[in-house]
């Protein structure tokens, strides 16, 4: 059984595509290589001084539309999955209470940096350097708790998840975007 072998890597250009959804663990690991993508993005505007308007649109969607979607998968899913599932030499309750308080951090900056960047767009002023240090505040956080995902969290999940587990996971995730429920035929044992 390999239901959770990892799909090609997409660019992060563009939103993960909802057809991944059916391996719940290959779209939070797509989902996580847009939030590095997102965070190149974020570096560029937070080291130059006129604002790229294209750049902070593409930012200020991804915080929108995205990023709460995908913290909501792991905090009401993966996280309660893993710590349901996993031994007690796998330490994961460590690891995920390091990456929640970085999650927490970066979430305590999210309402100031969708202001700023709203704001400088509607005013078609650019970003000061006090905004610009927490851009990259904010981007250094992100960066961190997902490299632990990749380098703790995701491997041990695709090791510890059950089938069944999945298959919830995945379903949490389509209800969360609205999508329906794949009553797959492929999903038989
Ligand atoms: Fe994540």
């Amino acid at each position: 059984m390999h239901p959770s072998e990892p799909a090609l890597r997409g660019s992060g250009d563009t939103p993960t595509s909802p057809s991944l959804l059916a391996n719940p663990l290959d779209f939070i690991s797509e989902d996580h290589l847009r939030e590095r993508q997102i965070c190149a993005v974020i570096d560029g505007l937070a080291t130059v001084d006129a604002l790229d308007r294209r750049s902070a649109t593409a930012v200020l969607r991804f915080l929108n539309e995205e990023l709460n979607v995908h913290l909501r998968d792991e905090a009401e899913d993966l996280f309660p999955l893993l710590a349901r599932r996993c031994l007690p030499e796998d330490a994961i309750e460590g690891a995920i209470a390091r990456i929640k308080a970085d999650q927490d951090e970066a979430m305590r900056l999210l309402p100031e940096l969708r202001a700023m960047l709203a704001g400088c767009l509607d005013s078609e002023v650019s970003l000061t350097a006090e905004e610009r240090a927490v851009l990259s505040r904010f981007a250094a956080h992100v960066r961190r708790h997902l490299v632990a995902e990749n380098a703790i969290l995701l491997p041990i999940a695709r090791a510890r998840l059950t089938r069944a587990d999945l298959r919830t996971l995945s379903k949490h995730m389509r209800m969360r975007r609205g999508l329906p429920d794949l009553l797959e035929t492929t999903d038989a044992e």
